[in-house]
């Protein structure tokens, strides 16, 4: 696979575009599809990222073909989370894309992971939490200071996936 092979099979419209004025991320769950989801749009706005993954096979396809600048981290994303807050690190932009099964552990965690970024955090939403999910309603519930901004949907896969967007305040 080449980065254009990910690319054409990667329509921009799926990504938020409000997003992409950001110079620096973090891409939880990032390896999945090679980046097809997530990291091939923050290439294309020219971010400087780092992936974080627990499929290091994964991992390793996707490094060569993103640029050297680029960090490829192998681990559980909730640990690395915490050692990233520990260390007060924080990126413009934070993106979390689990597996739809793995989201609602995610949005218990939208704390921690809303710790590590200056401006934006970007989180996967299925059905299950509404269709289309209610971004003020879900957020009004979070224990963390984070601005609705939009949701996006993705794509019609088990009833519907859409990206949740908000501002750090
Ligand atoms: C939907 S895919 C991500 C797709 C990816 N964003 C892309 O654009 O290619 C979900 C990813 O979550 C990863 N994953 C699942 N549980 C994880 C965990 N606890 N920590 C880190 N990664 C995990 C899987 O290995 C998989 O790559």
């Amino acid at each position: 696979m080449t980065l254009d092979e990910v690319r054409a099979d990667a329509d921009p419209a799926t990504f938020p575009s409000c997003v992409l004025d950001a110079r620096t991320a973090f891409d939880f769950f990032g390896a999945g599809f090679l980046g097809r989801n997530s990291a091939v749009h923050m290439e294309r706005a020219g971010m400087r990222v780092s992936v974080i993954d627990a499929d290091d096979h994964r991992l390793d396809e996707m490094a060569p073909l993103y640029p050297k600048t680029w960090k490829f981290v192998h681990g559980d994303a909730f640990e690395i989370a915490r050692l990233i807050a520990d260390s007060g690190a924080k990126a413009d932009l934070v993106v979390l894309d689990p597996w739809t099964n793995g989201v609602p552990r995610v949005l218990e965690a939208l704390p921690l992971f809303a710790r590590l970024s200056s401006r934006w955090l970007v989180f996967g939403l299925t059905a299950a939490q509404g269709d289309p999910p209610d971004l003020d309603a879900l957020l009004s519930t979070v224990d963390a200071p984070l601005s609705p901004v939009a949701i996006v949907r993705r794509s019609d896969h088990v009833g519907g996936v859409w990206w949740g967007v908000a501002t750090v305040l």
